[in-house]
């Protein structure tokens, strides 16, 4: 959670600032800032609100002749500590430091209290501010030595960009959990969170490695550890453009996302069948990796713990050994029980999810196998893993997670069939069949896209409902817990999911009269059992939205909206089904007048557990 940025070099900093900072605004949009060398200092600019409101106050600025700058940093904030305020956001400056942070200082109290001893104290309630006391009480004029001492006494995660006010047009950065990326072109040397604020300047970067000192000049720029010593880094280098990253004519980026799953689908799925069959040869995931294993954890958040709930009922079905799927946030904190022969696999988007890379941190300490299903080349959670699995779904901007769910969902089919067959439990020519089927759901996708005018439709009635549920069996329940929380997160409507079979066992007492009831009944061997929940939920005159696989009959005096989806293997419908509760989820909140793809109160990256 926020985006920070630090350039020097030979362009306007201030314009590369606030391009990088609206690339960087899905990950915190509450307040923003920047501050940069002219020449009679540093100057800070900062207000809350989003970027826009800061690239105003900019522009005024540079009408009343604010002296030109090469060299700046920015910021945009998802407030953790201290209120939304223009104290609180960022920069801090305390003396000769000047600084931003994502992340959390965990021991920010304790260190208050000493720095309020020698006389230090804080303007803001933030915690990063604190670190801007620390590191200027312990300034002596060496960045890389102050930068060591401070780090020694600074609980928590962090990446930082700081500038010395004796050291005109240095940036220095350094980062423990918080990710950070950075470049040097003929235009200068950049920094980011997130690729998204580099790619207009370079597709070869580096991420900084952590608890590494990046040292950006016009001219060069350097990464050390934490005694100086020159680091050579890893040059990575992206395969996708800025139009990737825009918008491309669509409204909203979540509505763009929605319509590049095909793609998306495509670029994750096809370079793994080889020879008509899932094969992980150029991941460097060898079928070795099922030796001695006899039982599966996936752990994840959010809508990515969400695909690991369909990967389970895909692995369990096809390998025939236990997987349970955990919460990072839970996970991190129990006394799991995990050892050598446990595979533990991580979802992550981002791969920077502060709670996955802990519990991915938790199940290497404990000796299980670790494999990563991630989104971002590169990052912490993809490093830190023994295989990763990449989706290449390509940058995710909105905040409500759409591509990197289906490509997910696609990883851990692919990973299901393929040690399926390489464990002797799935025959060639059925593993063969289902490649088959997998890439046939893919038009089937497209198809399901085109409904979207009759979701339109049916999210309408739904605008001014307060609360809704969503049910299914099997496949069905693991995607009605995507449905809901994709709706609740932009449309601000309570909703639950549940099995459809558990309604009876209470919950059916809040199923009155107009009550929303999105109804999956898309799996064949509990169709008839879903019919009859669905008759139960009708009979409390229940508004239902009813949906099935072409082919599958339904009284029309059960539902109210009905939609067919084309006709794959019930296996694959998830995939299908998804785009119409993603596409539910986007027309509502449209229609609700709402900030599709900054929702109030979240960020993309969720880098603080
Ligand atoms: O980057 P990650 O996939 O690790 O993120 C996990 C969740 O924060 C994320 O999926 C979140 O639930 C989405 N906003 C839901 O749409």
């Amino acid at each position: 959670m926020c985006g920070i940025i630090g350039f020097t070099g030979y362009a306007d900093a201030k314009k590369v600032m606030i391009d990088g900072l609206t690339a960087l605004e899905y990950r915190g949009y509450d307040s923003a800032g920047i501050a940069f060398f002219e020449e009679n200092g540093i100057k800070t600019l900062k207000t809350i609100g989003k970027v826009s409101v800061l690239a105003d106050k900019v522009a005024k600025e540079v009408v009343a002749k604010t002296s030109e700058s090469t060299c700046g940093i920015g910021h945009t904030r998802w407030a953790t500590h201290g209120g939304v305020t223009d104290t609180n956001a960022h920069p801090h400056t305390s003396g000769k430091v000047t600084l931003i942070h994502n992340g959390i200082i965990e021991n920010y109290r304790e260190l208050e209290l000493s720095l309020k001893e020698s006389g230090r104290t804080p303007v803001s309630q933030t915690d990063t501010e604190i670190a801007a006391l620390l590191i200027d009480s312990l300034y002596d004029g060496d960045a890389i030595k102050t930068i060591k001492k401070a780090v020694e006494l600074l609980e928590g995660a962090y990446a930082f960009c700081i500038m010395f006010a004796d050291q005109p047009d240095i940036i220095y950065s350094l980062r423990n959990s918080s990710p950070l990326v950075a470049c040097h072109t003929k235009e200068g040397s950049i920094i980011a969170s997130d690729m998204v604020a580099l790619i207009d300047y370079s597709k070869d970067y580096f991420v900084v490695p952590e608890m590494h000192v990046v040292i950006l000049k016009r001219d060069s720029i350097s990464l050390t550890d934490l005694d100086g010593n020159e680091v050579s880094p890893r040059m990575l280098h992206v395969n996708w453009d800025m139009t990737a990253a825009k918008k491309g004519g669509y409204p909203h980026f979540m509505l763009k996302e929605i319509h590049e799953q095909p793609d998306s689908l495509r670029n994750t799925i096809l370079p793994r069948i080889q020879n008509k069959l899932p094969d992980f040869t150029a991941d460097n995931i060898p079928d070795s990796l099922f030796d001695g294993i006899s039982r599966i954890i996936i752990t994840a958040c959010g809508t990515a713990m969400h695909a690991g709930l369909i990967g389970k009922v895909m692995l369990e079905r096809l390998l025939r050994f236990p997987v349970t799927v955990e919460i990072a946030s839970e996970f991190r904190y129990q006394d799991p029980i995990i050892d050598k022969s446990t595979l533990v696999i991580t979802i992550s988007q981002s791969g920077e999810t502060a709670d996955t890379l802990a519990a991915l941190k938790l199940a290497k300490e404990y000796g299980a196998s670790t494999l990563s299903i991630v989104n971002v080349k590169g990052s912490s959670i993809a490093r830190e893993s023994d295989y990763v699995l990449y989706t290449h779904a390509g940058p995710e901007i909105a905040v409500a997670s759409t591509k990197a769910y289906t490509a997910q969902l696609s990883c851990l089919y692919l990973l299901a069939f393929r040690f399926a067959y390489a464990t002797g439990k799935l025959e060639k020519e059925k593993c063969i069949e289902e490649m088959h089927e997998l890439l046939n759901m893919i038009p089937a996708l497209e198809e399901t896209i085109s409904f979207d005018k009759k979701i339109e439709e049916i999210s309408k009635q739904l605008t001014e409902k307060e609360d809704l549920f969503f049910i299914g069996r099997g496949l069905d329940y693991a995607l009605s817990c995507e449905g809901s929380i994709k709706l609740k997160e932009i449309s601000y409507i309570h909703s639950e999911a549940y099995a459809a079979g558990e309604l009876k066992h209470g919950t059916l007492s809040l199923v009155t009269e107009g009550v929303p009831v999105v109804a999956l009944a898309t799996q064949q061997k509990v169709y008839s059992k879903m019919i009859s929940n669905i008759r139960e939920v009708k009979a409390r005159n229940a508004f239902v939205v009813l949906i099935t696989m072409k082919g599958q009959e339904a009284e029309p005096s059960i539902y109210d909206y009905h939609i067919t989806l084309p006709e794959v293997k019930d296996t694959y419908a998830p995939f299908l089904a998804a785009i119409v509760l993603q596409l539910l989820a986007y027309y509502t909140s449209l229609h609700r007048g709402l900030n599709v793809d900054q929702p109030r109160n979240l960020a993309k990256s969720v880098t603080v557990e």
